[in-house]
């Protein structure tokens, strides 16, 4: 019998039950017929540094990284790529053969890929983006702007210290509006974004004023739970293109697993409903 290792990947969370990314490996493993697994790990953050010490000489050659150790993760990593330090939060980690551990965050890279196959001819550097919300999926999202050229970025949230904060942090290209001036982003923009996590099943939904919508903008959300939110499902009657935000959790997945498992891979129609039917 060969001995040869089979490389496992995780997702580290807590919770971690309802993550989709074991449905989306394991199904890419299938496709392309690699050795390998790829699980769930529930980890508390006590629990943390113990687990990823392990991990490597468990036979794992990487993980994803999920609420709630994002950015604790980072202390425990020899290495961290620009736009993981920028973001102030890693979603993989990768166990080198040298021992070292490199952190690195595609969230951002996921965004932008979504948006690039979702509507081929947009661009982030067409005009003002409008995006609401300042959590931790907004720093990644407005890292990724920055870097691809946006002109301005528009930032609105409910508690205005946050918003404050990444404008302090990220520099000129961001204008602060009030929450209840929200609607006023809306003019000229060419993309509009909600990064809040209003507009998911259970929560309330996401309402901003949209006459200043121009029917020429791109509109995305990260909920994808449902997939077409009311938001969407409003700027789409408005004659915006939309793109949901399924493909955002799709393409930050493909540099880990090309990275692990050593194969490109696509992300299509086929994969949407393996990980919706999951
Ligand atoms: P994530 O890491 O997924 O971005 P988060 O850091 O909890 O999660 O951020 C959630 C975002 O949704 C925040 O911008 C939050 O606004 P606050 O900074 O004011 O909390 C926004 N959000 C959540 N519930 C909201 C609500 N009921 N009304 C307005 N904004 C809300």
């Amino acid at each position: 019998m060969s001995d040869q290792k089979i490389p496992l990947a995780a997702v580290l969370g807590a919770p971690v039950s309802h993550s989709k990314s074991p449905l989306l490996h394991s199904f890419w493993l299938r496709r392309y017929g690699l050795p390998g697994h790829y699980i769930p790990i529930h980890v508390e953050q006590a629990d943390l540094q113990t687990v990823i010490r392990t991990l490597p000489l468990m036979g794992f050659i990487g993980c994803n990284v999920t609420i709630p150790h994002k950015e604790s993760v980072l202390d425990l990593a020899d290495t961290v790529t620009d736009r993981a330090a920028l973001i102030g939060a890693a979603n993989m980690l990768t166990f080198r053969p040298d021992g070292k551990i490199s952190a690195d965050n595609t969230d951002g890279y996921g965004f932008i890929e979504n948006l690039r196959h979702g509507a081929p001819d947009w661009s982030p550097r067409d005009g003002p983006a409008a995006l609401f919300g300042a959590g931790g999926a907004a720093r990644a999202i407005i890292t990724a702007l920055i870097d691809a050229g946006v002109p301005e970025i528009r930032l609105t949230n409910r508690t205005r210290t946050r918003s404050d904060a990444l404008r302090k942090e990220f520099g000129a290209r961001i204008t602060i509006y009030d929450w209840v001036q929200a609607g006023n982003t809306l003019d000229g923009a060419t993309t509009v974004i909600n990064t809040t996590s209003l507009g998911m099943e259970g929560k309330g939904e996401f309402r901003v004023p949209m006459d200043g919508l121009s029917p020429d903008a791109l509109v995305t959300d990260i909920v994808y739970t449902p997939l077409q939110t009311q938001f969407l499902q409003r700027a789409a009657e408005m004659g915006c293109r939309t793109v949901d935000g399924l493909g955002m959790l799709l393409h930050q997945a493909v540099p880990a697993f090309e990275r692990w498992f050593g194969e490109r891979p696509e992300v299509d129609e086929e994969t949407r409903q393996v990980v919706l039917g999951g």
